[in-house]
């Protein structure tokens, strides 16, 4: 089910503007270059790449925006539960949220953004964050060290996105020490004070946090509730610790335990990979909805029951990555993710090597012409 302008009680219209009129294209802009911090990109290719496919989306002044805790009380009068697609650097962009909506996602996540650069740089903003005015509900995600960045960055983007999500799970070494992502889970004063903060700038934006669970789970209940306290309206957990790898069992018991200790909507992460996963997991939490990652990467039509990616799946995307100006590595990667299960080991090579937007689009047109 997709929430979007045909569910007229959950939207209302807005415009799609960011904070001042000279940022505006940035938001209109197709996907440039990838996420700026991973440093993959040669800089020079960024540059060529972003002017080559700047202004490629006409203006568009009116954008539709969702109410997402009025899509948890319908889900909930309804005795279902809300599908979301994960935060996931370089993947949880323009293009995959297009296709993942029309195969049962509830709620799309961006991929972090760097809450400092996004409020400095135009070129990130550019870079960083494209978007439809088909693209909701869509939650932005931030990683910051302070209320300052993370309420900034907000306001900047607050006309063209539904909610606002601080990052408290990233374990990666260099945000630790940058005090983002999973440091937070030590810090909740400085997640209550995010959430304050957005709440008095920018209070039409719904906020919500997306965190791991700490070994002592007293802490983490606490730190949920203070969370709340000061304005946090949805809870994400992924029920790892910090230390462990994403191979190592969920911890459904300590999802449940933060679900019952709380009075707003919860969504349960971790290991879905089918649309029986999401049932169990919602039967083992009690939570009000479930976020998937490395599931839907590997199969975007999981949460409409597909056991593997539909070619007609794959096929679509390639279409909306082209027309969204996505960049052709970022397209290719997805599509190797998604074709992993249908493709034998010769097949897999041939397409590995099909890395432009021509090479995909022919190899398609031969294994439509199969099928
Ligand atoms: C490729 C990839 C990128 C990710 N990027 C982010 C991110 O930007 N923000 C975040 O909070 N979590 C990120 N994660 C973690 C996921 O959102 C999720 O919490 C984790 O993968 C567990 O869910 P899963 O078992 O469904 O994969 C990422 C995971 C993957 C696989």
């Amino acid at each position: 089910m997709t929430m979007t302008a045909t569910s007229p009680p959950l939207t209302s219209p807005g415009t799609l503007r960011p904070a001042t009129d000279d940022t505006l294209q940035s938001y209109l802009h197709a996907e440039t270059a990838d996420d700026s911090w991973n440093h993959e990109w040669p800089e020079e290719e960024q540059d060529i790449f972003s002017r080559l496919t700047a202004g490629v989306l006409p203006p568009q002044p009116e954008c539709p925006r969702t109410d997402i805790i009025k899509l948890f009380e319908l889900k909930r009068e309804q005795g279902d539960y809300a599908k979301v697609c994960a935060p996931m650097v370089r993947y949880s962009k323009v293009a995959f949220r297009e296709l993942i909506r029309s195969y049962n996602v509830d709620i799309c996540y961006t991929p972090m953004i760097l809450a400092n650069v996004f409020r400095a740089s135009e070129f990130a903003r550019n870079t960083e964050y494209t978007t439809l005015p088909t693209d909701t509900p869509v939650v932005l995600q931030l990683a910051a060290s302070n209320a300052d960045d993370f309420a900034e960055a907000a306001v900047i983007a607050s006309r063209a996105i539904d909610a606002v999500d601080i990052n408290c799970g990233c374990p990666q070494r260099w945000a630790y020490k940058e005090q983002i992502g999973s440091y937070l889970m030590e810090r909740p004063d400085i997640i209550a004070d995010m959430m304050a903060t957005v709440r008095r700038r920018a209070p039409e934006l719904t906020r919500t946090v997306k965190i791991r669970i700490n070994p002592d789970l007293k802490d983490t209940v606490e730190l949920a509730r203070r969370a709340i306290a000061a304005g946090a309206q949805l809870i994400t957990v992924h029920g790892r610790t910090r230390m462990q790898k994403s191979t190592e069992p969920v911890d459904y018991d300590a999802i449940k335990l933060i679900k019952e200790s709380v009075d707003v909507p919860v969504v349960a992460n971790g290991n879905i990979f089918t649309l029986q996963d999401s049932h169990d997991t919602v039967a083992k939490t009690g939570c009000d909805g479930v976020m998937a990652a490395r599931g839907l990467l590997e199969n975007p039509c999981l949460f409409a029951g597909h056991p593997v990616t539909p070619w007609e799946a794959a096929h679509k995307y390639l279409g909306l990555a082209i027309s969204t100006g996505t960049h052709p590595f970022v397209a290719h990667h997805h599509l190797m993710f998604m074709l992993e299960k249908r493709l034998g080991a010769w097949e897999r090579r041939r397409f590995h090597v099909c890395n432009s937007f021509p090479a995909m689009q022919e190899y398609f047109e031969e294994h439509f012409a199969e099928c």
